[in-house]
């Protein structure tokens, strides 16, 4: 809206089919076409039901669901969904709430187990389809290996790892992701860490952080927050209700360096109608002043001639001419 202003009063409005060409270039123009609600039965992939818009299942027809949303159905009826270039699986979709439960592929069969793969909070929010949000807040397990045995409370022994000559902990934490070996015991390592969901359980034993870790974690989902990403615009909480609500702001940044570009354009733009007219004007003088030239060296010329043809080499035309 303040661009149109802006240009509408900068721009006469024989220059707007020029400058909408240049203006596709900076404004993003929404397709529509994606937020279509698709008409498709709901399939199901073992115990996911009914999974319907905007989640899709790979091999159904193109027009189901969104492409973004796509879920893979593995030969043993698992329901997998690609995230941050891992597989997980998925427990169970809400369409209420705008949420997807899912586990890491290594912990979802309640069995001890590392996870498959290291996921923190900000690889969620790195991906525009899915929100962190507070579904995941700060809660993790975090997967350390100690060379000697920790004897804390909030570290609980994985006993498939337990050798001799070390041992893995499962850290069950509410407030701190840890995403490095800074904040452990100096005989531990970081292994990995993986979202889980809140559990008021204080300091909880192996076996519960197992079936914690076995339900998996949520993910917010919002079509309109994706969409407004692509955007680049920002996507942020403006309700903590169930389902959550997000509101779509323009990012300013982006804002400002789209209304600079613009202005720079309508500078140069208007600079270039500037400068061709003067140079028509430089061209039609310059026409002009040969054309006078032209006319006038064609008047004197018939006087040469004839003033030659008259006195032939008698005397020097000039003195003729002034004589005469
Ligand atoms: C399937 O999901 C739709 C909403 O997406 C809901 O209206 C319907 O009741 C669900 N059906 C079953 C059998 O769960
Ligand atoms: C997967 O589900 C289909 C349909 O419900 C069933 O026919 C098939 O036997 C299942 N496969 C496995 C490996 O459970
Ligand atoms: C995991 O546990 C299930 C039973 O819950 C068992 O059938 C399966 O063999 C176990 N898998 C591994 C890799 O130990
Ligand atoms: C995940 O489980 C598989 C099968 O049990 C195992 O081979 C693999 O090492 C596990 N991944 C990690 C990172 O421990
Ligand atoms: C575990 O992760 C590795 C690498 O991240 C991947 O190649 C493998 O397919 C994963 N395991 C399963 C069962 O998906
Ligand atoms: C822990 O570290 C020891 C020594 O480096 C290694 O042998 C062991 O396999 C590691 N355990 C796990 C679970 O990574
Ligand atoms: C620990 O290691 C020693 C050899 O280094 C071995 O004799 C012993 O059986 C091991 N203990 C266990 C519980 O595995």
């Amino acid at each position: 809206m303040r661009n149109q202003v802006m240009f509408n009063r900068g721009v006469s409005t024989t220059l707007m089919p020029a400058l909408l060409v240049f203006l596709l270039f900076f404004i993003n123009v929404d397709v529509q076409a994606r937020n279509v609600v698709q008409e498709c039965a709901p399939s199901s992939c073992g115990n996911v039901r009914n999974i319907s818009y905007p989640f899709r299942l790979k091999g159904e027809p193109n027009n189901c669901g969104d492409p973004d949303y796509e879920l893979t159905c593995d030969n043993n009826n698992d329901t997998i969904l690609e995230l941050n270039s891992g597989r997980y699986y998925v427990k169970q979709i809400s369409y209420d709430r705008h949420i997807i439960r899912v586990a890491d592929i290594n912990l979802s069969d309640g069995n001890c187990s590392l996870p498959n793969k290291s996921l923190l909070r900000q690889d969620i929010e790195n991906d525009r389809r899915f929100r962190a949000d507070l579904l995941i807040g700060r809660t993790s397990a975090s997967f350390v290996n100690c060379s000697t045995p920790i004897d804390d409370p909030k570290y609980r022994s994985l006993p498939c790892f337990a050798t001799n000559t070390s041992n893995a902990y499962v850290l069950y934490d509410h407030q701190q992701t840890l995403s490095g070996d800074s904040g452990l015991y100096n005989s531990c390592t970081f292994i990995s860490v993986v979202p889980a969901v809140l559990s008021n359980a204080n300091n909880p034993s192996y076996e519960t952080i197992q079936k914690l870790l076995q339900r998996g974690f949520d993910l917010g989902w919002s079509v309109e927050c994706r969409n407004c990403l692509r955007k680049g615009k920002s996507c942020s909480l403006s309700e903590i209700t169930d389902p959550l609500i997000f509101q779509c702001d323009d990012n300013w940044v982006l804002e400002t360096i789209k209304n600079v570009m613009l202005a720079l354009l309508r500078d140069v733009v208007l600079s270039l109608i500037a400068l061709s007219f003067i140079a028509r004007i430089i061209v039609v003088l310059l026409l002009m002043s040969v054309f006078l030239i032209y006319k006038l060296q064609n008047k004197q010329k018939p006087i040469i001639v004839i003033d030659k043809f008259l006195q032939p080499g008698a005397r020097p035309r000039t003195s003729s001419l002034l004589n005469s």
